[in-house]
């Protein structure tokens, strides 16, 4: 039974999975910079723009019951969540891709991540599906727009990925970070004290109601309003999300994160996120502050059969190399321009 079962890690095999964490990890990361335009040094391949809040994550009485996770057991737990937008390109403000990344400081010292973002759902099953997506979202350097032919012929022979595409073409602009749904997409399996699992994927869903506005309107605006936005909103009071577990029925992939599961699914309310100030990677004391999806804790694992969050890791990791100096250092050392290679 997949929904829920006596866990058995012997038991669970992965079949599909046999990427280690750095499998084409240099060249996911250089077709990430050939689609969003370039390299901008110092900053994150993807997501370069955004900013750091903290705050607190508390559980609900019924969090413990799914998984024996330190962070949902019930006592307070600080937080730092970094709001970004989708580009590579940090001069690009955020319209209506935007993400929220959090790390949650555990009584033990360890820290476990969560990285959420508002598409409906991944554009890839697999490490190769993203390759592909990469290069038809490339822009054309003779337009500097991607090629719709190329985008429409990949639409065409992945299925998923049209139908998050199709879901995002009529997602509004932002009115606020605080007024969206972030969503982290892969599914996880969350083990309770008693060994009994369930796979669930992750929903933040903001307290102040979902908003959007015509992206018309918020390109009028200017390039860090959203930020300003939320920064006076954090005056008047702290904003808040509620963690969502979405449960996993028989037969919903789990592997997956371009496949969607059927609307009806069961969720259940497993915690609340405040931030309360602005915080900077100094003050925190991690200057690198790398958000990796596979740093989950017991009580939380991630799907064995999961290609696209198996890579993630070694991509997250080449881009910090870049952005913290690699790439320069490797420049001056091959006495190369540093191309995107
Ligand atoms: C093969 C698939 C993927 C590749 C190659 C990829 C690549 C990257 C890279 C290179 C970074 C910059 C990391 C850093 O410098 O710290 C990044 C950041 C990010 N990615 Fe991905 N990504 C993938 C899948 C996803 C998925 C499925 C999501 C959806 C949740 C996602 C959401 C994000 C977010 C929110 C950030 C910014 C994290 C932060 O604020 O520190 N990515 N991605």
């Amino acid at each position: 039974m997949q929904g829920q079962a006596k866990l058995e890690p012997e038991g669970r095999q992965s079949n599909q999975n046999h990427h280690g964490p750095f499998y084409r990890s240099a060249e996911l990361v250089a077709a990430v910079h050939r689609a969003e335009g370039g390299i901008f040094e110092g900053f994150r391949a993807a997501h370069a723009l955004g900013r750091i809040y903290a705050g607190t994550f508390t559980a609900t009485a019924v969090a413990k019951t799914l998984s024996r996770a330190a962070h949902f057991q019930g006592t307070p737990i600080s937080v730092t969540a970094r709001l970004s937008g989708a580009s590579g390109d940090p001069r690009k403000a955020p319209l209506n891709i935007v993400a929220m990344a959090t790390k949650f400081y555990l009584p033990d010292g360890t820290v476990t991540d969560l990285i959420a973002i508002t598409l409906p759902a991944f554009f890839a099953r697999t490490p190769e599906e993203f390759l592909e997506f990469a290069q038809a979202k490339t822009p054309d350097p003779k337009t500097g727009q991607p090629d719709l032919a190329k985008l429409q012929a990949f639409m065409a022979g992945h299925p998923n990925a049209a139908k998050a595409l199709m879901l995002l073409k009529d997602q509004p602009g932002l009115v606020s970070f605080a007024q969206v749904s972030y969503r982290p997409l892969h599914s996880y399996l969350f083990v309770n004290a008693d060994g009994v699992a369930r796979w669930a994927r992750y929903h933040w869903e903001p307290e102040a109601g979902v908003a959007g506005q015509p992206l018309e309107e918020l390109e009028k605006q200017s390039h860090d309003y959203l930020y300003e936005e939320f920064e006076k909103r954090l005056q008047v009071a702290p904003v808040a999300f509620r963690l969502e577990l979405e449960l996993a029925q028989d037969g919903d992939p789990v592997d997956d994160p371009s496949a969607m599961w059927p609307s009806d699914r069961e969720r259940v309310v497993v915690g609340r996120l405040e931030l309360v100030r602005r915080i900077t990677e100094a003050e925190i004391g991690d200057p690198v502050m790398m958000h990796d999806p596979t740093a989950v804790t017991d009580g939380v694992e991630i799907s064995p059969d999961d290609q696209i969050i198996a890579v993630r890791r070694g991509a997250y990791l080449v881009s910090v190399a870049e952005r913290t100096g690699g790439r320069q250092a490797h420049a001056k050392f091959s006495g190369s321009q540093g191309s995107d290679q």
